[in-house]
């Protein structure tokens, strides 16, 4: 059994074939699938999405590219949010430098607020990071002086000196089907050096699909599995093995 730690399966891409998609994981083995906010709306629909299907769990959030359009009080709903029925996590959060779409220090203030929100809630965070990695650090060290850190760094492409920090502050690192390009040797041997009960994986779905299937769109849960496949052989085990690890992290780190 395989847990998909994240996903959008909120995207409209889904909303003609949500229920195929959900029974294609099923069939291949991956029962739970976590469903990830980028707006207030997305975690609204997340939340109903976990209502709906048994196998769906949400996080709420409002991705750091979204923030610059938030409304008044669309925070207040992602508060609200937090404690609603399926939610087992806060994101996705995070800091972008690639993308200009919010001003650097909005940015980290949302992301400082999700932290809190979760430590406030003994939940853990979703944290997406592009193009700045010093800025997380720096963002991570700080929250963890007010506390043990509990979080995913999702769809990681840091280095192994960063996920090693990571681990350190109390981080789960996740990777996605970037880790299974061909020229992702770098992030396979950073993967190699995960502690065991700090690994997870995801798809990012609809996005980043792996090999052998990439660049198909949308990309769906089930394919978590070629993710699986491409982290066993990196890490001398076997996909069972991968499988069974990987998804009682996820239940411990979600509380399930
Ligand atoms: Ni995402």
């Amino acid at each position: 059994m395989l847990f998909d730690t994240h996903t959008h399966l909120d995207q409209s891409d889904f909303d003609e074939i949500r229920g195929e998609v959900i029974q294609r994981a099923a069939d291949a083995g991956v029962t739970q699938i976590l469903a990830v906010g980028c707006t207030a709306n997305d975690s609204r629909k997340c939340v109903s999405l976990a209502a709906e299907y048994p196998e769906v769990y949400a996080a709420v959030g409002i991705q750091p590219n979204y923030v610059a359009e938030a409304q008044n009080d669309d925070w207040a709903v992602i508060e609200q949010l937090a404690t609603a029925p399926g939610v087992i996590a806060i994101g996705e959060t995070g800091l972008d430098r690639h993308w200009d779409y919010t001003p650097f220090d909005l940015q980290r203030d949302y992301f400082d607020r999700h932290i809190r929100l979760a430590q406030q809630h003994d939940l853990p965070f979703i944290v997406h990071m592009r193009d700045c990695d010093d800025d997380i650090m720096q963002s991570l060290r700080e929250a963890r002086t007010r506390g043990i850190l509990k979080g995913i760094m999702h769809s990681f492409t840091g280095d192994t000196a960063m996920a090693a920090e990571c681990v350190e502050l109390g981080m789960h690192i996740s990777f996605a089907g970037m880790v299974t390009f061909r020229k992702s040797q770098a992030l396979r041997d950073c993967a190699a050096t995960i502690p065991d009960e700090r690994l997870l994986i995801e798809t990012d779905c609809p996005y980043l699909s792996p090999e052998p299937v990439r660049g198909k769109r949308p990309n769906e849960p089930a394919n978590v599995r070629h993710t699986a496949e491409c982290l066993a052989q990196v890490r001398g085990v076997s996909l069972q093995q991968l499988a069974d690890l990987t998804t009682a992290n996820a239940r411990a780190l979600f509380g399930l």
